[in-house]
């Protein structure tokens, strides 16, 4: 059959914040890294959540109700019986309408309180009342985290469900270092982002991603790379799990954090790499390697640092093996159905001729190729999605656009989603 042919390239938006529009209670309780909890806010209200803040106490005495008034445009709960607040006409109001309850900073005091079931102000009535996830960011002094009674109330919390967000080892208030420091606002965001994840139209599917350049050692303090930052893969895992898939990333050195709830494969050479694919692609349901593995490694890295010599220094190259090339005779040895397989073609010219060639000569389910250099780490692409059977073109869209454009595709060959049918309690590549 002749693919169709490419239509007019569509501009395609970002996926929306998987926070937008939703309701998050945000209670602060009363740590010095309460002064992160309006960063925190802050960044709900960029993403488009509706952000009720309860204050603890002991946090107006840090922190003044105005600055979150300021920041969520809304009434900001401290005193549970001043008159005129929405908790005192109900105090069941905020509990009712929140999505999330998080409450971040978490104090040893605050954890021992929702541990015990106490009533004793807006921050305990709004967790007893809501049915809503919740969510805590600790922060205390190391001694205090460590100590028996705080861990046993860990461990209540975590069997009733609740889901810590850190504490990190670091620098404390105290000037000391250890364990207790309040995981940073971006990563708590981005753990709320993958709680609301869990019902998209991949969940229960399995998706492995590669992502970044790989490292060819010269000799132990040299290498041959090339300039891909990640970002590619990187956005692909957070649209993936974003939309409900279980994620696990590849990666060679890049600059970035995976996002959270996807299981991180760091390596640096391609043979790393490509032992990494064979020993995950056969149970995953879908392979997409946008890595920019390299072609060629030093023939022979040497064990001790190459000193300088006089004149020209001439250095062999082996080929890499072709990853992808190479997977559908590997996996043929399996016994499961092979993974839909996604590829990526870097070309200046030709793009559905060279893109088609590749499809085919790699064996793959679709391959997406992007004009270079305009692509190469711009923040907009020009992209064809290539399958056997239709072209889709793409101009202008991030890489985010252009993720989920390449997950649209992924979820409509894998089939109905959970909710719709289809079975997808066991990984497709078990399913007969
Ligand atoms: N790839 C791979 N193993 C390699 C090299 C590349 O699996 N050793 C994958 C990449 O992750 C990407 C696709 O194959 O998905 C790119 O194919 P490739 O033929 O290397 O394309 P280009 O880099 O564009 O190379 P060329 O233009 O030289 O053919």
């Amino acid at each position: 059959m002749n693919p169709t042919p490419a239509d007019r390239p569509a501009f395609r938006p970002e996926p929306p914040d998987l926070l937008a529009g939703r309701g998050i209670a945000l209670g602060v309780s009363g740590s010095i890294a309460a002064y992160k909890a309006l960063a925190l806010t802050s960044g709900l209200v960029q993403a488009g959540a509706r952000v009720d803040v309860i204050l603890t106490q002991a946090a107006t005495e840090l922190l003044r109700p105005l600055a979150f008034q300021a920041l969520t445009h809304r009434p900001v709960v401290g005193d549970l019986w001043a008159p005129g607040s929405e908790l005192a006409m109900d105090h069941l109001a905020i509990a009712q309408r929140a999505e999330l309850l998080l409450v971040a900073p978490a104090t040893a005091d605050r954890l021992s309180r929702l541990a015990l079931g106490l009533a004793g102000d807006a921050l305990d009535t709004t967790a007893l009342a809501s049915t809503a996830p919740l969510v805590l960011a600790p922060a205390m002094e190391p001694n205090m985290w460590a100590h028996p009674a705080i861990q046993a109330h860990v461990a209540s919390l975590t069997a009733r469900g609740a889901h810590f967000v850190g504490p990190w080892e670091g620098r404390l208030a105290s000037g000391k270092l250890g364990l207790g420091r309040m995981a940073e606002p971006e990563t708590i965001l981005d753990h709320l982002r993958w709680l609301l994840a869990r019902q998209g139209d991949l969940a229960g599917r399995s998706i492995l991603i590669t992502a970044g350049p790989t490292r060819e050692p010269l000799d132990p303090l040299r290498f041959l790379s090339n300039r891909s930052t990640g970002s590619m893969g990187f956005a692909l895992a957070r649209v993936a799990r974003d939309r409900g898939a279980r994620v696990t990333l590849i990666h060679g050195p890049v600059a970035q954090d995976a996002p959270v709830g996807v299981a991180t494969v760091p390596v640096e050479r391609a043979l790393d790499m490509q032992a990494a694919v064979l020993d995950l692609a056969p149970a995953c349901d879908a392979l997409i390697m946008s890595a920019a593995v390299a072609d060629y490694r030093p023939a022979a890295p040497s064990e001790r640092k190459i000193k300088k010599q006089p004149g020209d220094l001439r250095l062999e190259l082996s080929r890499n093996p072709d990853i992808l090339g190479s997977l559908a005779e590997a996996l043929a040895e399996g016994s499961g159905p092979p993974p839909y397989r996604v590829g990526f073609a870097a070309e200046t010219e030709d793009l559905e001729t060279n893109g088609r060639a590749k499809l085919q000569r790699k064996g793959l389910d679709l391959v997406v190729a992007n004009r270079v250099p305009a692509s190469f780490g711009a923040g907009e692409h020009e992209v064809l999605l290539l399958t056997p059977d239709a072209s889709e073109a793409l101009q202008g869209a991030s890489k985010l656009a252009v993720a989920a454009a390449i997950l649209d595709r992924v979820s409509q060959a894998l089939g109905a989603s959970p909710g719709t049918g289809t079975d997808v309690s066991v990984p497709r590549s078990e399913r007969a």
